[in-house]
């Protein structure tokens, strides 16, 4: 890739407000078009936010043609999470939870608040839609209920966070998410938390159950290593569960069962898969560390809660990062998740998904790409 390519491709997103484009364009997702082009293909790969996957095979069997396995997930997730069954929706990953609940929530005339630095299809997708985008900003990954309530405008109904936080993987204890949406509920406002990455370092949790405006979402993809299988869910009231269901009928028609089913197996195995997850990760994260402590005079690192399979690192002197990962791609081989697809130029995410020998590898070019 030609250098300086990706930034001047890259969004321009102002601070305050995105207005979204009309509904016929369909705007570009730079972060996954960075991420389908290289993830998985350069050597070092510290890019890769989900666990190694395993084999279908390894999982165990499934029916692909059972049009029952969509009851079976529903049925698996209902116990997993303690929440009824009427209030679960199926869907293609995490990426199929959040268009479903977009197209549901945000209606004609809804406006979406979205943090910053944040996973881009979380505001991408809203814009699709017609919506309008504000943002506010999480300051080293902590979230502020006052930057929240003071961005919120007459219209937004709907409130986008992850938790953990992508990209900084900070994690927000169930006290704050029930403060937030509490506040947000009194003022009319949904609060939808994308999970994809909280089986990692909180198994068996769900904001869903902290407010009756909450709505959350997940899948079988990132913390289990199953991402394949396409299997997510949403967790909304059961009267907008409804409405949430014909979503599929918009955009899939029919979801094909053998996903529901291998979904199914991966949530009745989550515990063997955590495991298993364990057992991977194992001294991985001490690496980065170690790394982080060595060059603690260049790059600031958020630590992250045990368990996290990334971690944030940002420029003290406020560097744009981008062109030095762009240069690590082409010359070193090492590949990291440039900061500038989350809103933040100068932060790059680095995961430790990789085996070992990668990853200490990996880490060294990446001292010589970033020129610490
Ligand atoms: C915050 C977040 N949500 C959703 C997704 C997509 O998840 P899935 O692959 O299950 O669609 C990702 C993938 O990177 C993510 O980081």
């Amino acid at each position: 890739m030609a250098e300086g390519t990706l930034a001047a491709s890259s969004a321009k997103r102002s601070l305050s407000s995105v207005v979204g484009f009309a509904r016929a364009v369909l705007p570009a997702v730079r972060y996954l078009d960075f991420a389908v082009r290289w993830f998985g293909r350069v050597r070092y790969d510290l890019a890769s936010s989900g666990l190694e996957p395993i084999s279908a095979s390894e999982l165990g069997a499934a029916t692909v043609d059972d049009p029952s396995a969509r009851e079976r997930l529903v049925a698996a997730v209902a116990r997993r999470y303690g929440v009824p069954e009427v209030e679960i929706v199926p869907t293609l990953g995490t990426s199929g939870a959040l268009f479903t609940a977009y197209a549901t929530l945000l209606g004609q005339n809804g406006a979406l608040l979205v943090e910053r630095p944040g996973y881009e299809p979380l505001l991408r997708v809203a814009e699709w839609l017609g919506a309008r985008v504000d943002e506010f900003q999480r300051e080293g990954g902590l979230l502020d209920p006052e930057r929240v309530l003071t961005a919120l405008r007459a219209d937004t109904r709907l409130v986008a966070i992850t938790n953990p936080h992508n990209p900084t993987a900070t994690l927000l204890e169930e006290q704050s998410i029930s403060e937030l949406s509490g506040l947000l509920e009194a003022r009319g406002v949904t609060l939808l938390v994308d999970e994809a990455y909280l089986e990692s370092v909180a198994p068996r949790r769900s904001a869903r159950r902290l407010g009756a405006n909450v709505v959350s979402c997940a899948s079988a993809t990132k913390a289990w290593g199953v991402p394949w299988a396409r299997a997510g869910w949403l967790f909304m009231p059961e009267r907008t569960a409804r409405d949430a269901i014909r979503a599929e009928r918009h955009s899939v028609g029919t979801a094909p069962p053998a996903c529901f089913s291998f979904g199914e197996l991966a949530v009745t195995n989550a515990d063997r898969l955590l495991k298993r997850a364990a057992r991977i990760q194992d001294g991985k994260r001490e690496l980065v560390e170690r790394f982080a402590a060595r060059h603690a005079d260049r790059l600031s690192f958020t630590a992250p809660p045990p368990g996290s399979l990334f971690g944030w690192f940002e420029d003290i002197r406020g560097r744009r990062l981008t062109p030095l990962i762009e240069h690590g791609i082409e010359r070193f081989g090492v590949i990291v998740s440039p900061g500038e697809f989350f809103g933040e130029p100068s932060g790059c995410r680095v995961s430790w998904t990789t085996n070992r020998a990668a990853l200490e590898r990996g880490l060294e070019l990446l001292r010589e790409a970033l020129e610490l």
